[in-house]
């Protein structure tokens, strides 16, 4: 019996579920049609996630009889865009695509918010399903209504919050992730381990080589703890006002060495890097001790993550860092551990962030 999990994501009339499993794909047809009873769905992904999985996802529609129309956008980063969204706006209305027909994102996070900010606007809403196929979006990026396009001038300036029908995360996709993809999701995990109590950080330690090998046994328990918690986060916080700031701890930094680096590192990289960083500034000011600093350097170091940028410019990563989204006061807000799964969101002085990179890099540029 293949393994199967849900988690409820509570939101009152915005609830919904979220399905997580391994041979999961061959039974999307029956669940569209249990949940939405669709005549017809229009299916966003990209050539490559389709040549890889999109037999199965067709297949099962076939099966339960749901047309399906296919459209596909470019992969990567760029798919994100006002001109790519006018395009499949284009093809919605030229297909007569209607209010009762979902839109069903299949791929990673830049699909899942390309799809979403387009069924959050087509005709002012349609329904959404994900059925994500990154580790980043099966833990992150489905769950929780954000959904937005990039602006030439920044990433994701243009969204807006639109909950998903349901979520559908077939474990068994994430086998096709090149090493680096899963550690860009890894390192989300990671950071669930690290701010939310009795979160995943043993199991991850435990598990960490067959995590690293998308070994659907080990990895789908992962998804279901990483998932309920975004779940429990978005429930208490549904709009980004309060308890959802914890979810950027190592983004503060790490969207620094994103961007002043050119993003030469990856997401993931980036924010190991920026959690190895707010765990030094949390020593540094004395809420916690080295022991939490060695925990997060030994199982990043492990996971083959980096924990340090050397190569990286300090004025551009302070420049950076100044014209960030959450400054208050003339201070950048980080999000700090007062313990393992204990984070604050506190500012922090530049004095004190100059002083700690300083140490980190010994030199000054
Ligand atoms: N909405 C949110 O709350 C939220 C949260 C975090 C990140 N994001 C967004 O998510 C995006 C990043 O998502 P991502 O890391 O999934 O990147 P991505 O969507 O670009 O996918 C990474 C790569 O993996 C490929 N791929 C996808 N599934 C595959 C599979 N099963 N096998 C092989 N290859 C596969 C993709 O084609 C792509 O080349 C960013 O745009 C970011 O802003 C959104
Ligand atoms: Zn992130």
């Amino acid at each position: 019996m293949a393994y199967s999990a849900s988690i409820q994501v509570n939101l009152g009339q915005r609830s919904y579920e979220v399905k997580i499993g391994s041979g999961l794909l061959d039974r999307f047809g029956e669940v569209l049609a249990e949940s939405l009873a669709p005549r017809r769905a229009a299916l966003i992904t990209n050539d490559e996630i389709w040549s890889l999985h999109g037999g199965r996802l067709g297949k099962s529609l076939d099966g339960s009889c749901i047309r399906y129309q296919k459209i596909t956008v470019p992969d990567g980063e760029s798919a994100k865009s006002l001109p790519i969204a006018e395009e499949v706006y284009g093809q919605l209305i030229e297909a007569g695509f209607e209010r009762g027909e979902p839109i069903v994102a299949f791929g990673g996070g830049v699909v899942g918010d390309l799809a979403g900010f387009l069924a959050a606007t087509y005709l002012r809403g349609v329904p959404l399903v994900h059925v994500p196929t990154t580790l980043l979006a099966q833990i992150d990026s489905s769950i929780g209504g954000k959904v937005a396009i990039n602006h030439p001038r920044g990433k994701n300036l243009i969204g807006m919050f639109y909950q998903p029908t349901f979520v559908f995360s077939d474990v068994d996709v994430l086998r096709t992730l090149d090493l680096s993809q899963l550690r860009n999701g890894l390192a989300e995990a990671i950071k669930y381990g690290f701010i939310w109590e009795n979160g995943p950080l043993d199991y991850i330690e435990e598990h960490l080589d067959a995590i690293l090998d998308a070994d659907a046994a080990v990895i789908a328990p992962l998804v279901r703890d990483c998932s309920a918690i975004k779940a429990r986060i978005v429930e208490i916080d549904e709009r980004d006002r309060g308890l959802r700031a914890i979810l950027n701890y190592g983004h503060t930094f790490g969207h620094a060495i994103e961007t002043s680096s050119h993003y030469a590192f990856s997401h993931g990289e980036a924010i190991s890097i920026g959690m190895h960083f707010a765990a030094r500034l949390s020593a540094k000011l004395g809420m916690v001790d080295e022991s939490v600093v060695q925990r997060h350097d030994k199982l990043l170091t492990r996971a083959g993550l980096p924990t340090k940028a050397s190569r990286v410019n300090i004025e551009s990563v302070i420049r950076a860092m100044s014209v960030d989204k959450k400054r208050q006061g003339g201070e950048n807000l980080f999000v700090l551990l007062e313990g393992i799964g204990r984070p604050v969101v506190r500012p922090v002085p530049d004095d004190v962030v100059i002083e700690l990179i300083v140490e980190l890099t010994g030199v000054v540029h």
